[in-house]
């Protein structure tokens, strides 16, 4: 473990230290992990700074049930300013009518949009959870899946590109009352015009969940789908970068319902100080920078995806125009499992995933998901994308071989070493 960075870590959690030394080492290790290892979970990324402060503030202190200038408990004036600049900032984002930043979490955004949009038994169509849709989707575990009656689209077999043939015949069918788009794990740009076209055909609401690429919309880099759809939701700690929670957006007509499904339809007290780094991150989102980084994360992931296929993987789709990649392991004669263990013992940091019409089983599938928003927040491009994917071939083309391990967590530990993560100058600001 590097010893400096527990030096430097112990200067800012020099409280934590002192009241509960287990929670303590327990953050010190995460942090080391985090600085020492290359993150590479699509869902995942690094806050800034600010964020981190933001999150870590005495407004975790203060409940504030209500929306501003309409709270049920006093004390409310500065957290109606914080509240207010997440909202300004957000419509500004997205050009959107209507914002709601309480949900706790993009569970929590698409409950609220359901039961804003649709009843208990009516009838929703959404993207297959074994082709790459979410949980909230309609797994029948979900609350989604046990209040509403789901039906789902998948991919075409043949180039694993969303069948919009299939999704129009399947809404004639079923008549949904809202159609849902949006994935945790698809690779190409959604087309949201053509999901706005079907659902007006049949009189559905159309909801799009850009939880996983909404920072490459913010950035303008995908189709924003604003201006298409009734509802959109997002997480906040994805591509966008800000502190974990969820967003819901919607045109004037609906924001009473929508307001009213998030309080007090699915939550209590919203947490203010996560709001607050909301606040912040959207105002990171909206400078020039952010679309410099955004513009480097899709290419990255296009280098780190051609370097990956000229040896001998297969990629779902054929490539990626976003921030994530499946990754077919089977023609290495490894399942995902193995893989995402092999990878994780060099210090590389992935999900086992589900491919399309993948023939083994969800614990131990075909393949695994890569993404790059993490690597490219820490300052990394194509040159070390390459190197990157040449680490993996080469770990999963000897998954048993412990010297290849070794090797390969050395390199990783040297480039990593490299890219600070932003909490790192967190921890230097505060003890310098
Ligand atoms: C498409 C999509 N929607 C919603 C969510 C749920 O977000 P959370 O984990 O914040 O509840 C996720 C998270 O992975 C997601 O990928």
């Amino acid at each position: 473990m590097n010893t400096s960075l527990n030096k430097i870590g112990s200067q800012s959690l020099s409280f934590i230290e002192s009241e509960d030394p287990e929670v303590h080492a327990a953050i010190v290790a995460e942090q080391t992990r985090q600085q020492e290892g290359l993150e590479m979970i699509a869902s995942e990324n690094f806050t800034s700074p600010a964020v981190m402060q933001a999150v870590g503030s005495v407004l975790t202190n203060k409940y504030a049930e209500g929306y501003p200038g309409h709270r049920y408990y006093g004390g409310c004036e500065f957290v109606d300013t914080v509240e207010d600049l997440a909202r300004e900032r957000l419509k500004r984002l997205f050009g959107a009518e209507h914002v709601n930043v309480q949900p706790h979490s993009g569970s929590q955004a698409n409950a609220a949009v359901y039961m804003t949009a649709i009843a208990p038994g009516d009838t929703v169509l959404a993207f297959d959870l074994a082709h790459g849709g979410h949980l909230t989707h309609g797994m029948k575990l979900n609350a989604s899946g046990v209040l509403y009656k789901f039906v789902h689209y998948g991919v075409r077999r043949d180039d694993h590109r969303l069948d919009f043939d299939q999704i129009a015949s399947l809404a004639r069918e079923h008549k949904p009352k809202l159609i849902v788009a949006g994935a945790s794990a698809y690779p190409r740009e959604i087309p949201h015009g053509k999901f706005a076209e079907i659902a007006r055909e049949v009189g559905a609401k159309l909801m799009v969940d850009m939880a996983h690429y909404a920072g490459l919309v913010a950035a303008g880099i995908h189709d924003n789908p604003v201006p298409v759809a009734d509802f959109v939701t997002s997480t906040t700690h994805k591509t966008l970068r800000g502190p974990r929670g969820g967003i819901a957006m919607c045109r004037a007509e609906n924001a009473k319902l929508l307001d009213r499904s998030v309080f007090p339809g699915q939550q209590g007290g919203p947490l203010m100080h996560v709001i607050a780094g909301k606040a912040v991150a959207f105002a990171e989102a909206l400078r020039p920078e952010f679309k410099a980084y955004a513009k480097q994360v899709v290419a990255n992931a296009r280098s780190l995806a051609e370097a990956l296929a000229a040896g001998g993987v297969k990629l779902v789709s054929g490539g990626t125009d976003n921030h994530l990649m499946l990754v077919d392991v089977t023609p290495l004669g490894i399942g995902g499992k193995l893989a995402e263990e092999t990878l994780d013992r060099c210090g590389i940091t992935c999900n086992k995933n589900m491919i399309p019409y993948d023939e083994r089983k969800p614990m131990d599938p075909s393949g695994i998901r890569l993404g790059t928003p993490a690597l490219t927040t820490r300052g990394m491009g194509s040159d070390e994308m390459k190197r990157i994917a040449a680490w993996i071939l080469r770990a999963l083309k000897s998954p048993g071989d412990a010297a290849v391990v070794e090797t390969t967590r050395r390199e990783v530990a040297e480039l990593a070493e490299q890219f600070p993560v932003p909490a790192a100058k967190l921890e230097e600001a505060v003890a310098g």
